[in-house]
Protein backbone atom coordinates (compact mmCIF):
# COMPACT_ATOMS: atom_id res chain seq x y z
CA UNK A 1 0.00 0.00 0.00
CA UNK A 2 1.75 3.37 -0.89
CA UNK A 3 1.75 5.89 1.88
CA UNK A 4 1.20 9.49 1.41
CA UNK A 5 1.43 12.10 4.46
CA UNK A 6 0.22 15.36 4.09
CA UNK A 7 0.67 18.27 6.72
CA UNK A 8 -2.45 18.94 7.82
CA UNK A 9 -6.30 17.65 6.93
CA UNK A 10 -6.45 21.03 4.58
CA UNK A 11 -3.53 19.66 2.30
CA UNK A 12 -4.98 16.10 2.82
CA UNK A 13 -8.31 17.17 1.26
CA UNK A 14 -6.48 19.20 -1.39
CA UNK A 15 -4.13 16.09 -2.50
CA UNK A 16 -7.18 13.41 -2.07
CA UNK A 17 -9.32 15.92 -4.34
CA UNK A 18 -6.28 16.30 -6.73
CA UNK A 19 -6.17 12.68 -7.33
CA UNK A 20 -9.58 12.10 -7.78
CA UNK A 21 -9.84 15.07 -10.12
CA UNK A 22 -6.75 14.12 -12.50
CA UNK A 23 -8.52 10.67 -12.52
CA UNK A 24 -12.00 12.14 -13.49
CA UNK A 25 -10.01 14.53 -16.35
CA UNK A 26 -8.22 11.25 -17.69
CA UNK A 27 -11.15 8.98 -17.63
CA UNK A 28 -14.31 11.46 -17.98
CA UNK A 29 -16.99 8.55 -17.78
CA UNK A 30 -15.28 6.79 -15.32
CA UNK A 31 -17.09 4.86 -12.10
CA UNK A 32 -16.18 6.41 -8.46
CA UNK A 33 -16.68 4.82 -5.34
CA UNK A 34 -17.62 6.98 -2.32
CA UNK A 35 -17.43 7.13 0.59
CA UNK A 36 -19.30 9.32 3.80
CA UNK A 37 -17.92 10.46 7.47
CA UNK A 38 -16.28 13.49 8.04
CA UNK A 39 -12.97 12.87 6.70
CA UNK A 40 -13.88 13.33 2.78
CA UNK A 41 -15.87 16.66 3.49
CA UNK A 42 -13.18 18.68 2.58
CA UNK A 43 -12.27 16.41 -0.95
CA UNK A 44 -15.60 17.19 -1.78
CA UNK A 45 -15.43 21.01 -0.76
CA UNK A 46 -12.40 21.26 -3.17
CA UNK A 47 -14.03 18.88 -5.91
CA UNK A 48 -17.20 21.27 -5.61
CA UNK A 49 -14.67 24.50 -6.04
CA UNK A 50 -12.86 22.61 -8.75
CA UNK A 51 -16.41 21.75 -11.31
CA UNK A 52 -17.54 25.25 -10.16
CA UNK A 53 -14.38 26.74 -12.21
CA UNK A 54 -16.39 26.28 -15.31
CA UNK A 55 -15.41 26.73 -19.11
CA UNK A 56 -12.77 23.96 -19.91
CA UNK A 57 -11.22 24.65 -16.73
CA UNK A 58 -14.19 23.33 -14.79
CA UNK A 59 -14.44 19.54 -13.32
CA UNK A 60 -16.77 18.11 -15.39
CA UNK A 61 -18.96 14.87 -14.07
CA UNK A 62 -21.65 14.73 -16.40
CA UNK A 63 -20.26 11.13 -17.71
CA UNK A 64 -19.71 10.01 -14.12
CA UNK A 65 -21.23 7.10 -12.37
CA UNK A 66 -21.14 6.94 -9.04
CA UNK A 67 -21.59 4.14 -6.62
CA UNK A 68 -21.63 4.84 -2.21
CA UNK A 69 -20.55 2.26 -0.12
CA UNK A 70 -23.19 2.03 2.40
CA UNK A 71 -26.60 3.48 3.88
CA UNK A 72 -28.03 2.89 7.23
CA UNK A 73 -31.15 0.60 7.35
CA UNK A 74 -34.46 2.26 8.60
CA UNK A 75 -33.53 6.58 8.03
CA UNK A 76 -35.23 7.48 5.72
CA UNK A 77 -33.18 9.66 2.43
CA UNK A 78 -34.34 12.92 4.13
CA UNK A 79 -33.57 12.34 7.28
CA UNK A 80 -30.27 14.81 7.81
CA UNK A 81 -28.16 11.20 9.30
CA UNK A 82 -28.55 9.63 6.01
CA UNK A 83 -26.24 8.59 3.71
CA UNK A 84 -28.25 9.84 0.54
CA UNK A 85 -28.84 13.10 2.27
CA UNK A 86 -25.07 13.74 3.31
CA UNK A 87 -24.38 12.97 -0.47
CA UNK A 88 -27.05 15.63 -1.60
CA UNK A 89 -25.88 18.28 0.45
CA UNK A 90 -21.96 17.82 0.47
CA UNK A 91 -21.37 16.65 -2.85
CA UNK A 92 -24.48 16.09 -5.74
CA UNK A 93 -26.61 19.11 -5.20
CA UNK A 94 -23.12 21.25 -6.12
CA UNK A 95 -22.05 19.28 -8.65
CA UNK A 96 -23.25 17.87 -12.58
CA UNK A 97 -23.24 13.65 -11.79
CA UNK A 98 -26.69 13.00 -12.96
CA UNK A 99 -28.83 12.16 -11.09
CA UNK A 100 -29.84 8.53 -13.20
CA UNK A 101 -26.05 7.68 -12.50
CA UNK A 102 -26.22 8.04 -8.75
CA UNK A 103 -26.29 4.59 -6.66
CA UNK A 104 -26.71 4.50 -2.93
CA UNK A 105 -27.88 1.37 -1.60
CA UNK A 106 -31.66 1.54 -0.49
CA UNK A 107 -31.50 1.45 3.78
CA UNK A 108 -35.56 1.36 3.39
CA UNK A 109 -36.22 -1.62 0.99
CA UNK A 110 -38.10 -3.90 2.24
CA UNK A 111 -36.50 -6.57 1.48
CA UNK A 112 -32.92 -5.51 2.54
CA UNK A 113 -31.38 -8.75 1.34
CA UNK A 114 -32.89 -8.66 -1.97
CA UNK A 115 -31.69 -4.74 -2.45
CA UNK A 116 -28.02 -6.09 -1.48
CA UNK A 117 -28.57 -8.49 -4.58
CA UNK A 118 -29.51 -5.72 -6.88
CA UNK A 119 -26.68 -3.09 -5.97
CA UNK A 120 -24.30 -6.08 -6.47
CA UNK A 121 -25.40 -6.40 -9.72
CA UNK A 122 -25.31 -2.69 -10.61
CA UNK A 123 -22.00 -3.10 -9.42
CA UNK A 124 -21.00 -5.42 -11.86
CA UNK A 125 -23.32 -4.04 -14.92
CA UNK A 126 -21.18 -0.62 -14.56
CA UNK A 127 -18.11 -2.65 -15.19
CA UNK A 128 -16.58 -1.90 -11.59
CA UNK A 129 -15.51 0.46 -9.86
CA UNK A 130 -12.29 2.72 -11.00
CA UNK A 131 -11.06 4.52 -7.98
CA UNK A 132 -12.76 3.69 -4.88
CA UNK A 133 -12.68 6.76 -1.95
CA UNK A 134 -12.68 4.87 1.32
CA UNK A 135 -12.94 6.51 5.14
CA UNK A 136 -11.23 4.87 7.89
CA UNK A 137 -13.66 3.72 11.38
CA UNK A 138 -11.55 4.12 14.47
CA UNK A 139 -11.73 0.31 14.20
CA UNK A 140 -10.20 -0.30 11.36
CA UNK A 141 -13.56 -0.52 9.28
CA UNK A 142 -13.83 0.40 5.85
CA UNK A 143 -17.56 0.99 4.26
CA UNK A 144 -19.67 -0.67 7.28
CA UNK A 145 -17.35 -4.00 7.13
CA UNK A 146 -16.74 -4.23 11.19
CA UNK A 147 -14.16 -6.49 12.86
CA UNK A 148 -15.15 -9.85 12.62
CA UNK A 149 -14.12 -13.65 12.32
CA UNK A 150 -14.11 -13.47 8.97
CA UNK A 151 -15.28 -10.66 6.15
CA UNK A 152 -18.07 -11.01 3.95
CA UNK A 153 -17.37 -10.78 0.12
CA UNK A 154 -20.51 -9.07 -1.35
CA UNK A 155 -22.92 -6.22 -0.67
CA UNK A 156 -24.67 -7.18 2.51
CA UNK A 157 -26.56 -6.42 5.52
CA UNK A 158 -24.92 -5.80 8.50
CA UNK A 159 -25.12 -5.38 12.25
CA UNK A 160 -22.80 -2.34 13.37
CA UNK A 161 -20.61 -2.58 16.10
CA UNK A 162 -20.79 -1.23 19.64
CA UNK A 163 -17.67 0.66 19.16
CA UNK A 164 -19.36 2.14 15.13
CA UNK A 165 -22.50 2.81 17.09
CA UNK A 166 -20.37 4.98 19.36
CA UNK A 167 -18.08 6.63 17.15
CA UNK A 168 -21.14 7.58 15.14
CA UNK A 169 -23.14 8.77 17.63
CA UNK A 170 -21.68 12.09 17.23
CA UNK A 171 -23.74 13.17 14.45
CA UNK A 172 -27.34 11.63 16.42
CA UNK A 173 -29.16 13.27 19.44
CA UNK A 174 -27.68 10.06 21.12
CA UNK A 175 -26.05 6.44 20.77
CA UNK A 176 -29.97 5.36 21.18
CA UNK A 177 -31.01 6.63 17.53
CA UNK A 178 -28.08 5.35 15.91
CA UNK A 179 -29.21 2.72 13.69
CA UNK A 180 -28.24 -0.82 14.65
CA UNK A 181 -28.07 -1.93 11.01
CA UNK A 182 -26.76 -1.23 7.77
CA UNK A 183 -26.10 -1.99 3.87
CA UNK A 184 -22.45 -2.31 3.27
CA UNK A 185 -20.47 -3.11 0.21
CA UNK A 186 -18.36 -6.07 1.06
CA UNK A 187 -14.85 -6.78 1.31
CA UNK A 188 -14.63 -8.22 -2.32
CA UNK A 189 -16.71 -5.43 -3.81
CA UNK A 190 -14.37 -3.16 -3.00
CA UNK A 191 -11.25 -5.01 -3.18
CA UNK A 192 -12.75 -5.22 -6.91
CA UNK A 193 -12.15 -1.66 -7.29
CA UNK A 194 -9.01 -0.54 -9.95
CA UNK A 195 -7.46 1.73 -7.57
CA UNK A 196 -8.66 2.58 -4.24
CA UNK A 197 -7.84 5.58 -2.08
CA UNK A 198 -8.12 5.13 1.68
CA UNK A 199 -8.51 8.60 3.59
CA UNK A 200 -7.56 9.51 7.09
CA UNK A 201 -7.23 12.04 9.66
CA UNK A 202 -6.84 13.24 13.03
CA UNK A 203 -5.05 11.50 15.88
CA UNK A 204 -8.03 9.88 17.11
CA UNK A 205 -6.72 7.40 14.34
CA UNK A 206 -3.35 7.53 14.96
CA UNK A 207 -3.32 3.92 16.66
CA UNK A 208 -5.18 1.81 14.13
CA UNK A 209 -3.04 3.53 11.24
CA UNK A 210 -0.10 2.32 12.98
CA UNK A 211 -1.66 -1.36 13.61
CA UNK A 212 -2.77 -1.42 9.93
CA UNK A 213 0.98 -0.30 8.67
CA UNK A 214 3.28 -1.47 11.30
CA UNK A 215 1.71 -4.88 11.66
CA UNK A 216 1.80 -6.05 8.59
CA UNK A 217 -0.33 -8.43 9.04
CA UNK A 218 -4.05 -8.87 7.26
CA UNK A 219 -6.52 -9.79 9.69
CA UNK A 220 -10.52 -9.56 9.75
CA UNK A 221 -10.10 -8.05 12.83
CA UNK A 222 -8.63 -5.10 11.48
CA UNK A 223 -10.93 -4.65 7.72
CA UNK A 224 -8.85 -2.14 6.22
CA UNK A 225 -5.40 -4.13 6.65
CA UNK A 226 -6.64 -6.26 3.50
CA UNK A 227 -6.05 -3.30 1.58
CA UNK A 228 -2.21 -4.49 2.02
CA UNK A 229 -2.78 -6.76 -1.48
CA UNK A 230 -4.38 -4.69 -3.61
CA UNK A 231 -2.58 -3.90 -6.39
CA UNK A 232 -3.38 -0.26 -6.48
CA UNK A 233 -4.19 1.22 -3.32
CA UNK A 234 -2.60 4.33 -1.20
CA UNK A 235 -3.38 5.53 1.57
CA UNK A 236 -3.72 9.54 2.54
CA UNK A 237 -2.63 10.50 6.07
CA UNK A 238 -2.46 13.81 7.81
CA UNK A 239 0.51 14.21 10.60
CA UNK A 240 -1.63 13.59 13.23
CA UNK A 241 -3.30 10.62 11.84
CA UNK A 242 0.42 9.35 10.66
CA UNK A 243 1.61 10.24 14.25
CA UNK A 244 2.20 6.69 15.72
CA UNK A 245 3.97 5.09 12.63
CA UNK A 246 7.75 4.82 13.61
CA UNK A 247 8.95 6.26 10.62
CA UNK A 248 7.12 9.57 11.42
C1 LIG B 1 -18.75 5.53 8.94
C2 LIG B 1 -18.80 5.10 7.48
C3 LIG B 1 -17.44 4.81 6.93
C4 LIG B 1 -16.50 5.92 7.32
C5 LIG B 1 -16.34 5.96 8.80
C6 LIG B 1 -15.33 6.96 9.31
O1 LIG B 1 -18.87 4.50 9.82
N1 LIG B 1 -19.62 3.97 7.26
O2 LIG B 1 -17.52 4.62 5.53
O3 LIG B 1 -15.25 5.74 6.71
O4 LIG B 1 -17.62 6.29 9.31
O5 LIG B 1 -15.93 8.20 9.48
P1 LIG B 1 -15.15 9.52 9.85
O6 LIG B 1 -14.49 9.95 8.57
O7 LIG B 1 -16.24 10.48 10.26
O8 LIG B 1 -14.20 9.21 10.93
Amino acid sequence: MKLLIEKDYTSLSKKGAEIIAEFVRKKPECVLGLATGSTPLGIYEELIRQHRLGGNAGLDFSKVTTFNLDEYCGLEESNPQSYHYYMRENFFNHVNVRPENINIPNGNSADPHQECIRYEAALEASGGVDLQLLGLGPNGHIGFNEPDEHLILDTHVVGLSQETIEANSRFFVSAEQVPRAAITMGIGSIMKAKKILLVVNGKGKADIVRKIMEERSISPKIPASILHVHPDATILLDSESASALERN
